[in-house]
């Protein structure tokens, strides 16, 4: 027997205590209940609304994920129906047949290629560990890893390798000692509430994307309670939002107060901000760091992640992983001619069909865990997909030895009024502070100022009392 879809939804309206309410934060069952009170009224649009806001709330709730489904089949939205059945019957493990049934009455809509298509693309969007071998035909390999105690001993030279940067790794055992509650999310309210974020409901996967501007307190808010109204023209039900918080540099030296104790390869940058733009010109240290995303804490629900791309100012970058798992797909200059354009290739779980060369990659896919950095030197390509909810990092951009004459090019492109504008605008006092900077990197000793920071450290670990 198949069960029409619409009748389902009848049925399961019937069920339901009849309410409407529209009070700020509802829970997920308040918005389910107005969604379908919505429903039945017939403002199917109006109730999707609601729908993604209870699925984003209870994002395991097939009952929701299946009204929602039923709804968006009534809007002839078969493709965002789809998923909503296949999660469900993911979810249920294909034991629930009203899940099932529906699923198959959707199926008559859709051709079978539109149908499989479908089907791959959801299961290319789930967040795991790891792809399949069909899903990830290329080759891919583990990246080194360091531990920053075999950093900080000389005599090991497999660990110095890595710390003039010429190499991408990832580097355990050089976060033990921060604090990672501050990076709980109250706490970060409590903290930097008032600062300034990129708001991305909809996750950073497309390039088109665009941000809502908000504050860090709102937009964490947004994210954890989720109301319906909010969301007018974007799907919420997906929990892949994104918030990229651009950190300015009183922000950045209180989440130094805060434990963030970077090791030395990672803070050289320190100095010549300061140097550069003027130890006591905050807001002009500040229009650097904000308009170039020198600094960053991203935070991300489970799924969300950037698509595939190379950085535009052939800077180096690490993140810190304070919350949560995130994996990386990183790929060198050399796979350019391999990877089309940024955003073609989804590298977890490429399109080899559409984008053929991406079958010789060679390539390196990652999990990196809390307590966890990641390094990628200048020109990798590098793709991320958070696998926990809330997955956060701290992540900063690089000046090193090896790309200092890549970047001071990049930059002076920008502060040249007759090329295209691709970062900022060319103002004279940020290029002024810039022209300082490219003298300092040219005559910066790299190697040896690393080497007497590290000998710092190594100092104060030995001095340090025994507990
Ligand atoms: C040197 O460092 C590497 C990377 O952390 C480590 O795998 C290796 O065991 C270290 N060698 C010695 C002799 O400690």
């Amino acid at each position: 027997m198949t069960v029409s879809p619409f009748l389902v939804l009848a049925l399961l309206f019937a069920s339901l205590p009849s309410c409407a309410l529209s009070a700020p934060n509802q829970t997920p069952k308040q918005l389910h209940s107005q969604a379908i009170s919505l429903a039945q009224a017939g403002s199917y649009e109006e109730s999707l609304k609601y729908f993604r806001a209870a699925v984003r709330g209870a994002p395991e709730n097939f009952n929701y994920l299946n009204d929602l489904g039923v709804t968006e089949m009534r809007v002839k939205d078969f493709t965002k129906a789809a998923s909503r059945f296949l999660e469900a019957a993911y979810l249920t493990g294909g034991a629930y047949d009203v899940v099932l049934e529906n699923l198959e009455e959707l199926k008559a809509f859709l051709d079978p290629v539109e149908w499989q298509d479908i089907e791959t693309d959801w299961w290319a969007e789930r967040p795991t560990e790891t792809s399949t071998p069909d899903q990830q035909r290329h080759k891919v390999r583990s990246l080194p890893v360091v531990s920053y105690d075999d950093m900080l001993d000389p005599r090991n030279e497999t660990a110095a390798a890595f710390l003039l940067g010429d190499h991408p790794y990832v580097l355990t055992d050089a976060m033990n000692h921060w604090d990672l509650s501050a990076y709980e999310t109250p706490s970060l309210v409590a903290d930097f509430g008032s600062s300034r974020v990129d708001y991305y409901p909809q996750n950073m996967k497309e390039e088109t994307v665009k941000p809502f501007f908000s504050q860090l307190e709102s937009a964490i808010g947004n994210f954890e309670n989720p109301d319906g109204t909010v969301y007018a023209n974007v799907d919420a039900s997906r929990r892949n939002t994104y918030i990229q918080w651009n950190v300015d540099y009183f922000d950045w030296e209180k989440l130094k107060d805060k434990g963030m104790d970077l090791p030395p390869m990672f803070t050289s940058d320190d100095d010549w901000i300061n140097e550069c733009f003027g130890e006591y010109d905050k807001k002009n240290k500040d229009n650097f760091l904000i308009k170039t995303h020198w600094r960053m804490v991203l935070i991300g629900q489970k799924g969300a992640g950037m698509f595939n791309h190379k950085d535009t100012l052939q800077s180096s970058s690490f993140q810190a992983q304070v919350k949560g798992r995130k994996r990386w797909h990183l790929c060198s200059n050399a796979e350019s001619k391999n990877l089309y354009k940024a955003g073609d290739v989804d590298t977890f779980s490429p399109n080899y069909e559409k984008f053929p060369k991406a079958l010789d990659l060679d390539c390196f896919d990652v999990v990196v865990h809390t307590g966890e950095m990641i390094y990628y030197p200048p020109n990798y390509w590098h793709q991320t997909r958070n696998l926990d909810d809330v997955t956060m990092s701290v992540s900063g951009t690089l000046v090193t030895k090896g790309n200092k004459a890549g970047i001071s090019r990049e930059f002076r492109r920008e502060c040249d009024t007759n090329q295209r504008v691709r970062i900022f605008h060319p103002e004279e006092k940020l290029c002024a502070g810039l022209s300082k900077c490219y003298d300092i990197w040219e005559r910066k000793s790299w190697a040896e100022d690393l080497a007497a920071h590290m000998e710092d450290v190594q100092a104060q670990r030995a001095i340090k009392p025994e507990l």
